[in-house]
């Protein structure tokens, strides 16, 4: 029957967001706009829904190709980057994996899963990652892969450049560099893709979160053994046809990032100048602060209808923090001003 160690989980949660300015999820807050939601129904409209999706899902991969400046080959479609790390993960010798503390969850999770041992690299109370530290304890797990997310999510910040360098360099299993929030931070590390670094991206954070489209970028070789652990037709027809026709407008979605890179920094200094509240350096869509009771403050912010991230008892370096995605103009301002209306 069911494992024991799996009983012993709790399921992924989503709270209810009815109703509420949703600053919880780091989505794009933007709606899509009229004549191109019609042109994208269009588009669906002829899609073949009778019959299988593309299995190779070649014309999708082309593009992605040329967006991302690889070779077809070096590409792997998910359903989410989610079920990517799945794959790396079931996929790789079931050695322990290592990641930096506090990150994402899904690294640590799935492993858990497949009963993968995970071996976490404490950061610093600053959140900076020491890569030497990091290294030594890859070497002394033989770890078989860890994940780098660049930038990191909860913490929002992105590791020095020569780091991740040092780090791609010196590990001899397999890094995944996670750049799920790449397009909202200074740099993409495509450049150190190696037989044994790939560098694992999404379009939730862009814009089209209800989506589900993760992509892999890697060596030719190493995309094609993960392939064989991909799930036939994971990524269904109407996604395709989805995915297609949005990198076809790609620029819209640049200047909403454009756009939203300028609120983050704007909301970077608006909260900044609140007594008892600390904000982290953010190059993602979302801005992790300190206060002195973050349970407190975020009740407050829920009773006011703005639902955010309570991070507090998700790990020892994170007391007191809440996570704020990033919203519209209006969303900022409204909980700017639910802000000032509790006590801190
Ligand atoms: C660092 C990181 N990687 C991956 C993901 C998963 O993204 P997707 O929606 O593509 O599954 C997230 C989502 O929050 C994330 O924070």
């Amino acid at each position: 029957m069911i494992r024991g160690d799996i009983k012993a989980l709790s399921a992924y949660h989503v709270p209810d967001s009815s109703g509420m300015i949703k600053l919880d999820a780091m989505e794009n807050p933007f709606s899509m706009a009229d004549n191109l939601r019609k042109e994208w129904a269009k588009r669906l409209a002829e899609v073949n829904i009778n019959r299988y999706p593309d299995a190779e899902m070649l014309n999708l991969r082309k593009k992605i190709a040329k967006h991302e400046g690889v070779e077809p080959e070096q590409v792997l479609l998910g359903n989410g980057s989610d079920e990517i790390i799945q794959m790396i993960l079931i996929a790789t010798v079931p050695g322990t994996c290592v990641v930096p503390g506090p990150t994402f969850v899904m690294y640590n999770l799935v492993s858990q899963w497949l009963k993968r041992p995970v071996a976490t690299v404490p950061l610093a109370e600053d959140f900076t990652m020491n890569e030497e530290h990091f290294l030594q304890v890859c070497a002394r797990e033989k770890a078989e892969v860890a994940f780098l997310a660049c930038p990191n999510n909860p913490t929002g910040n992105l590791w020095r450049q020569e780091r991740v360098e040092k780090i791609a360099r010196g590990m001899s299993g397999m890094l995944v560099i996670d750049e799920a929030y790449g397009p909202f931070s200074e740099r993409t590390h495509n450049y150190l893709i190696a037989p044994n670094v790939m560098v694992l991206k999404t379009f939730s954070k862009v814009g089209w979160a209800g989506l589900r489209m993760g992509y892999l970028l890697g060596d030719a070789e190493v995309i094609a053994q993960l392939n064989k652990v991909r799930m036939p037709y994971n990524i269904n027809a109407l996604t395709q046809a989805s995915a297609e026709f949005l990198l076809d407008h790609f620029d819209v979605f640049e200047a909403q990032v454009a756009e939203l890179r300028d609120e983050r920094e704007r909301m970077a200094e608006a909260l900044a100048e609140f007594d008892g509240i600390q904000v982290f350096p953010s190059q993602a869509n979302f801005l992790l602060v300190r206060v002195s009771d973050a349970t407190r403050v975020f009740e407050s912010l829920k009773k006011a209808g703005i639902l955010i991230k309570n991070m507090h008892a998700s790990d020892r370096l994170l007391v007191n923090c809440l996570r704020i995605t990033i919203g519209s103009r209006d969303e900022n301002s409204a909980l700017l001003a639910a802000l000032r209306e509790i006590q801190l």
